[in-house]
């Protein structure tokens, strides 16, 4: 282990999270805004090749979950969240229900759609994508989402589902969602299963083939999802393998770096803890802010170091090995890559390119 901890700091969420934030909020700025007509929400640049019409109906999911909040206004309410975010207070942030579906509406539809154009640049090295053997027959995939509270990925789990319905027409295959997050994300993820597996609502004037061809991206009994508030640095060993021995992929989507910013110490005895509960074959992915570091206090001297750096060193490292626990293999990297929205997308709220860096490790036996 590294002689670690005296303090850890990332740039401020806010900025990792707002790019194109142009200034910080300040108190009591919530005067009305008025509503504005539904924006087209991209930039210029390479766009997702995903199609657009299943990237529309991840973003309307958002939407129609949501709606009460939508017709209020609800940019003074962004306002507050954003600026708990900015002060890094996420006790406060994500402590309201209010807050946790604005925060929902705001932040978790890029990245919903983020992460399914990654699993399907990732499609050959998971499961579900390469088919289930006869011998087998295991179509069950299960997905532990650490941090996973504000249903990005369960959305974009959703739309993987709609992205496998050929396969999934031959081989059944079935998704077992174990989302932990340490804030009440229980409404906020049963609201976005909900959208996931019932139809989306049309209105009462749609054509009766508009009706006929309105389908729900996936089969309920083809997609569970339970949601269990941990903080994950302060579960017991058993509580921790409990919730993830049996996972075929576990997610850490712009969690790490907070993690590692609570406690430095705490996050590599989580991961320890974590690899020890996986089996052979279990693949972790993490995404994050390109560029987060954490201060590690080394021999008296503060140095800095990146996010991926520490991690390669708890899982693949010396330290690693030296205590007997199992080994990981790295098989995809991305130390900096865009995601940019297709400009025909509609969403009532502003949405934003985003840039991450990717980490996909495996368990090996
Ligand atoms: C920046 S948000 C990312 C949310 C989501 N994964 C995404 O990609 O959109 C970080 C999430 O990690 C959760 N989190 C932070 N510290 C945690 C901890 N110690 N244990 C469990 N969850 C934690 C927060 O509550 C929040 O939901």
């Amino acid at each position: 282990m590294l002689p670690l901890h005296t303090t850890t700091m990332g740039p401020p969420i806010s900025r990792n999270l707002h790019r194109t934030t142009k200034k910080a909020p300040t108190k009591g700025s919530s005067k009305p805004h008025k509503a504005k007509a539904p924006a087209p929400v991209a930039e210029t640049g390479p766009t997702s090749a995903l199609p657009i019409d299943l990237l529309q109906l991840l973003l309307n999911i958002f939407r129609d979950s949501f709606q009460d909040r939508l017709s209020s206004d609800i940019k003074p309410l962004l306002q507050e969240v954003k600026g708990h975010l900015y002060n890094r207070d996420f006790a406060t942030a994500f402590g309201k229900e209010e807050y946790l579906e604005a925060y929902a509406l705001r932040w978790s539809p890029s990245r919903a759609l983020c992460y399914l154009q990654i699993f399907d640049d990732l499609k050959n090295k998971l499961k579900p994508f390469n088919g289930v053997s006869e011998e087998t027959e295991d179509a069950e995939w299960n997905i532990v989402c650490l941090g996973g509270g504000a249903g990005a990925e369960i959305v974009t789990l959703g739309g993987l589902m709609k992205l496998l319905e050929p396969v999934d027409e031959e081989h059944g295959a079935e998704l077992k969602i174990t989302a932990i997050d340490i804030a009440d994300w229980s409404n906020v993820v049963t609201r976005l299963r909900e959208g996931v597996v019932n139809k989306p609502p049309l209105s009462k004037y749609a054509s009766a083939a508009a009706q006929e061809a309105n389908k729900a991206l996936t089969d309920p009994a083809c997609f569970s999802v339970g949601f269990h508030q941990n903080d994950v640095l302060n579960m017991s060993f058993e509580a921790l393998s409990k919730l993830v021995e049996k996972a075929d992929l576990v997610t850490l989507m712009f969690t790490l770096n907070e993690i590692y910013t609570t406690s430095l110490s705490l996050t590599q005895k989580f991961l320890l803890g974590l690899t020890t509960s996986l089996s052979a074959g279990a693949l972790l992915l993490v995404v994050d802010s390109p560029g987060s570091y954490s201060t590690v206090s080394l021999n008296g001297t503060e140095k800095k170091y990146p996010m991926q750096w520490l991690l390669d060193h708890t899982l693949l490292g010396p330290e690693a090995s030296a205590q007997d626990t199992p080994k990981w293999e790295k098989i995809k990297e991305e130390e900096s890559k865009w995601f940019r929205l297709p400009e025909t997308l509609r969403y009532p709220i502003e949405l934003e390119n985003m840039r991450y860096q990717l980490h996909l490790y495996r368990r090996l036996g």
